[in-house]
């Protein structure tokens, strides 16, 4: 008998098990009892993407809403998104349907605190205090982003942001008004969301907020310099980063028994040949792209090629900044979504001026073997690289703690609940992940993003990640589970929920959940 047969015969109860014995004797399937039991299985956003009630209740804008304001939205507005704000009840019935240990959120420091610095908005206080205590009284473990690329504007227009040292007080001033007002049931701190990408996207291409760069090196600049500003602003970062984990560390965690980290973006940098120079150019971009950061939270300084090719670029921890730097950290949250090949192109080292990537001096490209995505959805599903990313910071970064932050396939909207291709995507980086686990990476959760289709920073409301399609069109913004939800929901059961179990075979002509009736069992 056919597997398809087998699966369009399974919507008993005892089919699971059928399954079970059938993938056990493949040896590749798995389900969430192969992982420890404290390992933490959630959902991610952050919060200008999913509050929506962007000027509500004493709010002010970020540097997110002014870059979401420099293009038109056909689907939505983004000060409105999918209005969280107003229905976060709904969404942590949503966690608790799909089973989830924790959700990952960012708290927005202009609804919090609407003039960066100075009095705490009381509305915004009382909004975080009714959701973290929603989550909890459900069950459901908060863990909490203090920024996702949203400085309040009101500081980048007065100093530049990031650029000024001068954020560091006023950045501090706001975490600790976090810890002080929400430490009590809050366990899990993350200063900065993808601090390399806030840094590269922000500063160097300019694609994301505040959208600074300098020709050549961007398009649509607001101004900038592409050679320098991005050292600068890392080196800021991962100052404020430490002076806010040592407030933490020194005022509240022996009281409120939290951990504190700091999150990177990272792919798996995968030498395109054989040829030594490729195998030395696919590490550069591990030192350029992940030991930027993490190498001073490890060891106190930058990488010493990193510090060679930037030259005088690059700025000179002092010995007080490097001790403070060093392992202020209890965790580190990681994004990955994905692998890049690398070619040497030691070439860009002749040029000047040089912005990050000449300095980093190597060709960036996607898997040849995976060229052929396929228009509805974004990125190949290369998970093993998962596996090799975790197996990098097991063996040059001394095995920290970590968390898989965001993990997710983004796909045309228009795809909506029928996403076979986003249960591949997911549970194969979970395989890979299990992998790592099993060869003694310090993983302790995994986040997928997103819950919701929301506004994405890259591509506008046209792919989006979500567990839940999202119906922009209805006024109610009506949440509905996709294939994917259903699956993870299966695996948190402990179901060994393989992409067969779900009938993945028979999707491609199913327009309604209701028609798979798999979940049944
Ligand atoms: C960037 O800064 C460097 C160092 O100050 C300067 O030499 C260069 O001209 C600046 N580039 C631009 C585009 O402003
Ligand atoms: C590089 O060599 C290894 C071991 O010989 C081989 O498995 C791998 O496929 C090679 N990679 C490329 C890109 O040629
Ligand atoms: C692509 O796939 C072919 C055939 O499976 C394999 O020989 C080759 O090593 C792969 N190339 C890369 C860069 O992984
Ligand atoms: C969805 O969008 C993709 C990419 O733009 C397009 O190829 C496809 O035809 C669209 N599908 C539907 C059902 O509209
Ligand atoms: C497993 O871990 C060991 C020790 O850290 C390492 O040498 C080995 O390469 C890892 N295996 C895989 C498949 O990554
Ligand atoms: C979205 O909502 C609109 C308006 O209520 C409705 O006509 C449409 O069928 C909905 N689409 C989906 C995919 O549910
Ligand atoms: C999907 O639908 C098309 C058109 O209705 C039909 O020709 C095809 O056989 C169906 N495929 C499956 C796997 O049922």
């Amino acid at each position: 008998m056919g597997m398809r047969v087998v699966l369009w015969l399974c919507l008993l109860p005892l089919c699971f098990d059928f399954l079970r014995a059938v993938a056990g004797s493949e040896g590749k399937e798995y389900n969430r009892n192969d992982f420890p039991k404290d390992f933490v299985f959630g959902v991610s956003t952050s919060a200008y993407q999913v509050e929506g009630a962007a000027l509500e209740d004493g709010r002010k804008r970020s540097i997110y809403d002014t870059f979401a304001h420099r293009s038109k939205h056909e689907t939505q507005n983004p000060d409105v998104g999918c209005d969280q704000y107003h229905k976060y009840k709904e969404d942590v019935k949503l966690m608790v349907e799909t089973g989830l240990n924790a959700y990952r959120f960012s708290i927005s420091w202009s609804r919090l605190i609407p003039n960066g610095r100075g009095p705490v908005n009381p509305k915004g206080l009382r909004y975080y205090n009714n959701l973290i205590n929603e989550l909890i009284s459900h069950g459901i473990e908060p863990h909490v982003t203090l920024t996702h690329t949203d400085t309040p504007q009101v500081l980048e227009d007065e100093y530049g942001g990031f650029l000024d040292p001068r954020i560091i007080e006023d950045y501090t001033s706001y975490v600790d008004v976090c810890f002080r007002e929400f430490g009590d049931r809050v366990r899990h701190w993350t200063t900065f969301n993808e601090a390399n990408i806030f840094v590269i996207g922000g500063y160097d291409v300019g694609i994301t907020p505040p959208s600074r760069c300098s020709s050549p090196f961007g398009i649509h600049c607001t101004g900038g310099n592409s050679t320098t500003e991005p050292y600068v602003v890392a080196h800021i970062i991962l100052l404020a980063h430490a002076y806010a984990v040592r407030i933490y560390k020194e005022k509240y965690q022996a009281k409120q028994l939290g951990f504190i980290g700091m999150n990177l973006l990272c792919y798996h940098f995968s030498p395109l040949t054989n040829k030594s120079e490729d195998v030395i150019a696919a590490q550069r971009s591990y030192d350029f792209y992940i030991g930027w950061f993490m190498h001073p939270l490890t060891y106190g300084d930058y990488p010493e090629i990193v510090k060679k090719n930037a030259g005088s670029r690059i700025p000179v921890f002092s010995k007080t900044e490097s001790k403070l730097v060093k392992g202020s950290f209890d965790f580190i949250g990681i994004n990955y979504y994905t692998v890049m090949m690398i070619k040497d192109n030691s070439i860009s080292l002749t040029k000047m001026p040089r912005d990050l990537f000449a300095d980093m001096a190597v060709e960036w490209l996607m898997d040849p073997n995976t060229s052929e995505v396929p228009m509805e959805f974004v990125f190949p599903n290369e998970a093993w690289g998962l596996e090799r990313v975790l197996e990098h910071f097991k063996e040059v970064y001394e095995n920290p703690t970590i968390f898989i932050h965001e993990n997710g396939q983004a796909s045309n909207y228009n795809t909506s609940i029928n996403d076979p291709f986003r249960v591949e995507y997911i549970h194969a980086h979970i395989g890979s992940l299990l992998n790592a686990v099993r060869n003694g990476s310090n993983t302790r959760g995994y986040f997928v993003w997103s819950l919701l289709d929301v506004y994405e920073l890259l591509f506008d409301f046209d792919y989006t990640f979500g567990l839940y399609y999202v119906n922009y069109s209805d006024p109610k913004l009506t949440r509905h589970p996709k294939l994917s939800q259903k699956w993870y929901s299966e695996f948190l059961k402990g179901n060994y929920a393989t992409t067969a179990d779900i009938g993945i075979n028979q999707v491609e002509n199913t327009t309604t959940l209701d028609a798979l009736q798999y979940s049944a069992s």
